[in-house]
């Protein structure tokens, strides 16, 4: 077991000081709560958790915070824990690995040495705002992402020639291959891409889960363990028992992601995304992976479902629900059950919110047949979930 140095300080990972046998029995203890809240009978359905085959350096994404200290000095890192809000200055992260804290260091340094101020999230004043890095774990691909507002300005040669001296050997074989400046004026403390810049090399990185190419953009919403990924569509995949005649509805598509994975072994898949970007990434996808039956509807789901009720009835026989961590509202779940779709994959990051929707399904004759958790994301809480409902 090893323990970070910000192990207690950092707010994340905050089971790192437990076996990881421990940490899978705890999340298993958590779903079974979480389904007793709901009413939801697991007892038998409940699979074995699939544990992440890496443990550490799994994060093929991370957001770091810029900070600006009381004497103006720079500070960039992750959130601390709840007792202590600011930002640590990471000089180790487990989860994301030395290739990512080297960017981190490479940054600070930079605008440390060119007296950059930090952005004050309540002053509202400052210029460096977040770090983004993401990174493919099979191509060893990174880009860098620094967000700033719009007022001011850094070198960006210099900048773009401290991060290219990182070697490979240097930085676990990864080699930085797009650099992106973004700048982000809004007052939320979230990452907006306002506008975004391509400093250096090119726009994306690719990723590849089994037999399928993922083209990640600096916007792309992707599963953060790429690794674990292969398992969690594997194991989705072997619960969905794809056939040549399956007609499949994909909600909340995103770029692709599990769609793209199940494509070759089913008659046809459309996919509905909300944004348009995802479905440009997602269309390229097809493309390079030479997939010819799926389609996206670039359209807001809850829409989607009431407005189309007619067409779709009866056109699709599985459905496949990936949504984000609230879940779906009750109103594009009654949508969805008037389509009459006999099987439904439902894929979750939340326990809370599938096991709330999943009680909605039982309620109207669906029964549920698997939950099936992974372990996407190793030493922290969260837990993903693969539930399978039937008719
Ligand atoms: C958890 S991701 C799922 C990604 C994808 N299924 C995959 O395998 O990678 C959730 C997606 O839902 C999209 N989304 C959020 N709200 C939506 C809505 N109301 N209608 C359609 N898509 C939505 C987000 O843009 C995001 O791409």
């Amino acid at each position: 077991m090893k323990i970070c140095r910000h192990f207690n300080r950092c707010g994340g990972c905050k089971l790192q000081d437990i076996t990881y046998r421990k940490q899978l029995q705890l999340k298993t203890k958590l779903i079974k709560e979480r389904a007793g809240k709901y009413g939801v009978a697991v007892k038998r359905r409940l699979k074995k958790i699939i544990p992440s085959p890496i443990k550490y350096n799994y994060r093929n994404k991370m957001e770091f915070t810029f900070y600006a200290e009381e004497d103006g000095g720079l500070c960039l890192g992750l959130h601390g824990n709840k007792q202590n809000r600011r930002v640590i200055e990471l000089k180790e992260c487990l989860i994301a690995g030395r290739e990512v804290i080297n960017v981190l260091r490479v940054t600070l340094k930079f605008g440390r040495k060119n007296n950059l101020k930090g952005y004050h999230r309540y002053r509202q004043k400052g210029y460096l705002r977040y770090l983004l890095i993401r990174k493919s774990l099979t191509k060893k691909e990174i880009m860098v992402i620094l967000v700033t507002t719009g007022k001011g300005r850094f070198k960006k040669e210099e900048y773009v020639k401290k991060l290219l001296s990182l070697s490979r050997p240097g930085n676990n074989g990864y080699k930085i291959t797009g650099i992106y400046h973004v700048i982000n004026d809004s007052s939320a403390d979230a990452v907006k891409f306002e506008k975004e810049k391509l400093l250096y090399g090119k726009e994306f990185i690719e990723e590849r889960v089994g037999r399928i190419t993922y083209r990640i953009y600096s916007q792309t919403f992707f599963q953060t363990n790429s690794r674990c990924l292969r398992a969690l569509y594997a194991a989705a995949k072997k619960l969905l028992k794809p056939s040549k005649e399956d007609k499949v509805l994909d909600l909340f598509c995103g770029s692709g992601g599990i769609g793209l994975y199940i494509a070759k072994s089913v008659s046809e898949v459309t996919g509905i995304e909300v944004n348009s970007r995802a479905i440009e990434n997602a269309r390229e996808n097809t493309r390079i992976n030479s997939i010819k039956n799926m389609k996206f509807i670039n359209d807001d789901v809850r829409f989607f479902l009431k407005d189309n009720q007619q067409e779709l009835h009866g056109k699709f026989n599985k459905v496949i629900i990936d949504p984000p961590r609230a879940g779906i509202s009750r109103k594009v779940f009654e949508s969805l059950i008037k389509l009459d779709i006999p099987k439904v994959l439902y894929i979750s990051c939340n326990p809370e919110s599938l096991f709330d929707n999943i009680r909605l399904f039982i309620e109207v004759g669906y029964k549920l047949k698997v939950v099936q958790p992974v372990d996407m994301f190793p030493h922290t809480r969260h837990v993903e979930n693969i539930a399978l409902l039937e008719k």
